[in-house]
């Protein structure tokens, strides 16, 4: 029941603080995480993983890319993450002691699912999946099982799937770090953040209507860009999918530093550009990048923290959100690129819970 919102994907994006509570309930106390209830298997598996193999399709391989940064910068655990299509159809190196990690919201698509039986054959140490329902192939047939609580996701377009495959994402991080030196007082930090991150959510949706009239800009285009940086690329990789999934415009993404190496051939002012821009340490690196952008006269619609320094004018449009962690910050700005893709796509009058040509679960190759 779609109840007072008009699409079953707004309605999704609405339950995001609600269904990231349910994610975090039992797995973390007020300052650290609840390994026991990760599964029987876990303390074990972790405790012998020295790298992670990732494998997802669209926007579960997103997540798998975010975690790459999380996984590697965080907990200092190697990690590779690949497109479940082309891993299950190439010749690959089996590091010793790695994890193979699915995620998944249905737990039954079929190119993950060949790679998770591909890679049981190829003496990887263990298996788990991030999975959104639990009766499926991907839970029955790893040896452990991490659960995302999204409850059922309607809308073609994937969005709470998405944000709590990020917590679940970190989550693991922190099992996976504490067994390489993560201190106390970081995972205290860490789970602090995540303890924080509903309330913040439902700040951001407040943008709500801000986004909606930004919406317009994007209505008439062919075109779209979409820039981060760091572990803000993935995230810019996920609002580019949202964006030509359901309003058929063809939507890109870069890491801003590419863009010099190529697509700002692209630019012109007919091309609006999209960009995350949370206060971090690469922040200055992507204003310097988005100067290149305006300069060739591509309009700029950016989603930046108070602090940043962007403000709105000629060719550039900046939309401000509150400070937050930096370890929560891909989850909180993937929220308003969900809501401006929504809007764009209703502008246009597309159907935005089942997109032409999509299926909610690809369960054949
Ligand atoms: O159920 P899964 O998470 O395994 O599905 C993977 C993709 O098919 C899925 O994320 C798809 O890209 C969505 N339509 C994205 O919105």
């Amino acid at each position: 029941d779609k109840g007072q919102y008009r699409h079953y994907m707004l309605k999704e994006i609405y339950e995001q603080p609600e269904v990231i509570k349910d994610t975090l309930r039992g797995r973390i106390s007020k300052d650290k995480i609840l390994e026991q209830a990760f599964g029987a298997q876990a303390k074990e598996i972790f405790d012998k993983t020295k790298a992670v193999q990732i494998i997802a399709c669209g926007t579960s391989y997103h997540s798998g890319m975010v975690a790459k940064y999380l996984i590697e910068g965080i907990a200092g655990v190697p990690c590779r993450v690949e497109v479940a299509s082309e891993f299950r159809y190439r010749k690959f190196v089996v590091q010793d002691d790695t994890l193979i990690v699915t995620i998944s919201q249905s737990g039954e698509t079929a190119d993950t699912l060949a790679a998770l039986r591909l890679a049981k054959t190829l003496g990887y140490a263990a298996t788990m999946t991030i999975c959104n329902v639990a009766q499926s192939s991907l839970v029955r047939e790893s040896d452990l099982a991490l659960m995302t609580e999204a409850g059922p996701e309607v809308g073609v377009a994937s969005t709470k799937a998405f944000t709590t495959q990020l917590v679940a994402l970190v989550l693991l991080t922190i099992a996976l770090g504490k067994r390489n030196g993560l201190s106390a007082e970081k995972e205290a930090e860490m789970v602090s953040s995540l303890h924080q991150l509903p309330q913040i959510l439902s700040e951001v949706l407040t943008l709500d209507q801000s986004i909606e009239k930004m919406s317009e800009a994007f209505a008439d285009k062919h075109n779209a860009l979409f820039l981060g940086r760091g572990v803000q690329w993935p995230v810019a990789m996920e609002g580019a999918l949202k964006l030509k999934e359901i309003s058929y415009i063809h939507a890109e993404s870069y890491p801003a530093g590419e863009l010099k190496h190529g697509p700002l051939a692209l630019v012109d002012s007919e091309m609006p550009i999209v960009a995350v821009a949370p206060n971090d340490e690469l922040l200055e690196k992507l204003k310097s990048n988005l100067e290149e952008v305006q300069a060739r006269g591509g309009e700029l619609f950016v989603f930046a923290d108070n602090n940043s320094g962007f403000s709105s004018g000629d060719g550039i449009t900046v939309i401000k959100l509150a400070p937050v962690p930096e370890l929560i910050a891909p989850i909180v700005y993937t929220i308003p690129l969900q809501l401006l893709s929504y809007h764009v796509a209703v502008l246009k009058g597309t159907d935005v819970d089942q997109p032409r040509n999509l299926a909610k679960s690809v369960t054949v190759e």
